[in-house]
């Protein structure tokens, strides 16, 4: 708990202003979910699972039923659920709502103020709860600052959506998609580096082959 005014029970004058503290962490995390850091602004719900070496920071609401995994970092004003799964090692920066129906497979990184749908065609008086469409997004695929994930829609292994982009359908494996609509313009290594007409990674000399127009794949491992 931070200083500042404190209740009879021990809770902070804003736990009691909020009424906040049922369920809800306001601390470092250490007694739920050891080897977390959760900092006193966030609010986590129950039941939610979080990973060792996690850490949650400024104005978080985790909702119920999700589960982040080991060492994450999710940045200031970052909301995931309910009922969302995320890997082991993800990169959630500033900003970042992640919607029900929305999956973030191990070593995903969601660039500041990038954006999720979970509806297509939303209207304030229909209610669509039911309705939601998923999107995936596979290992240690990134997605760049302000970009739009349209639903239903599964973002590849290590793909890399550029700044701005709006992803509008299912993005193939170590893609790199820039536009609005968003095109492939080329392909990234797992190092996220993009790929000359050698298909060698730059950084870490590793080869890629294209197995069909739509398909790369790394020939070392
Ligand atoms: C897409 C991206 C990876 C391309 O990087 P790059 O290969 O170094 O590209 P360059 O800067 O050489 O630009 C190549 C061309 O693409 C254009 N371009 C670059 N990024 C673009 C984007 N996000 N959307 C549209 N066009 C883009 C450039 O204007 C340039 O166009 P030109 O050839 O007509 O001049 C990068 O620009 C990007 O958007 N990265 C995401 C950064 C981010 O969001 N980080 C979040 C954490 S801070």
């Amino acid at each position: 708990m931070a200083g500042g005014l404190r209740g009879a029970a021990g809770n902070s004058y804003r736990d009691l202003v909020l009424g906040a503290t049922h369920g809800a962490a306001r601390s470092s995390g250490k007694e739920r979910w050891p080897g977390v850091f959760v900092h006193e602004s966030a609010y986590i719900d129950a039941p939610v699972e979080l990973g060792a070496g996690t850490k949650i920071w400024h104005f978080c609401h985790i909702l119920p039923r999700t589960r982040i995994g080991r060492d994450c970092v999710l940045g200031q004003n970052v909301m995931v659920g309910p009922d969302v799964t995320i890997g082991d090692r993800c990169k959630i920066q500033n900003n970042v709502s992640v919607y029900a129906g929305v999956t973030l497979e191990d070593g995903v990184f969601c660039g500041p103020s990038c954006v999720f749908t979970n509806v297509s065609n939303p209207r304030a008086e229909v209610e669509r709860k039911d309705e939601f469409r998923p999107t995936r997004v596979q290992r240690g695929a990134t997605i760049g600052a302000n970009a739009t994930i349209l639903c239903g829609t599964t973002l590849g292994a290590y793909c890399l959506i550029g700044a701005g982009a709006v992803v509008t359908g299912d993005v193939a494996a170590h893609s790199l998609m820039i536009g609005v609509p968003a095109r492939r313009v080329g392909w990234v290594s797992h190092e996220g580096e993009r790929l000359g007409a050698d298909l060698v990674c730059p950084r870490s000399g590793r080869r890629y082959v294209l197995a069909a127009p739509d398909r790369l794949t790394a020939l070392d491992r």
